[in-house]
């Protein structure tokens, strides 16, 4: 066999969600951040398009997530629909976690490729990375919501008409 069925087993099965809050005092380094990329970019694409988009967030600028999402759902909620602890989600789950990647799709310039498969790849590029955190022992947590889909984080995270913000994922 050329590969280790077990092994891939063991880390597919392993991939379980560990929320922000949860999250230990470690610290993912840039090296490694690079690598979890890397392996996204190894994910089916139809017509090479290569439709996702990644924003790294790190150090300083957990802070400054922390702030704009919080931001966000306080202004795109109803007064009474507000809920404290939707609002502190936003504010925390930044600050509890060593990196933070919007993940994004653009799609392909000549529009041949469906919108579907092409939200379809960049789910298999969040797998790819889950997976590969999973294998360093990094615990992650894919989130998404009205925050995630709203035109101020598309606007925010400077994405095209046609591109959508598909969900932050949390890496600690
Ligand atoms: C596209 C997508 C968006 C999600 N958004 C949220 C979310 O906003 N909040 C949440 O608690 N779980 C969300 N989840 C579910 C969790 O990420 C997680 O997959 C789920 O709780 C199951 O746990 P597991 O990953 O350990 O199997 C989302 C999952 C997917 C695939």
């Amino acid at each position: 066999m050329k590969h280790s069925v077990s092994e891939l087993t063991e880390v597919i099965r392993s991939r379980r969600t560990i929320y922000p809050k949860d999250f230990t005092e470690r610290k993912v380094h840039k090296e490694l951040v690079e690598k979890i990329l890397n392996n996204a970019l190894w994910a089916p694409n139809h017509g090479m398009t290569q439709p996702w988009r990644f924003k790294v967030y790190m150090g300083e600028a957990l802070s400054a997530l922390s702030n704009e999402l919080s931001g966000i759902y306080e202004r795109i909620t109803p007064k009474e629909k507000f809920l404290q602890r939707k609002y502190d989600n936003n504010k925390n789950r930044p600050l509890q976690s060593s990196v933070v990647i919007a993940v994004s799709m653009e799609p392909g310039s000549n529009g041949l490729v469906p919108m579907i498969e092409e939200q379809a790849a960049v789910a298999c590029a969040v797998q790819n990375m889950c997976l590969t955190a999973t294998a360093y022992g990094l615990g992650s947590f894919w989130s998404s919501g009205k925050v995630v889909y709203s035109s101020e984080l598309h606007d925010h995270l400077e994405l095209s008409e046609k591109g959508r913000c598909l969900g932050l994922l949390y890496l600690g």
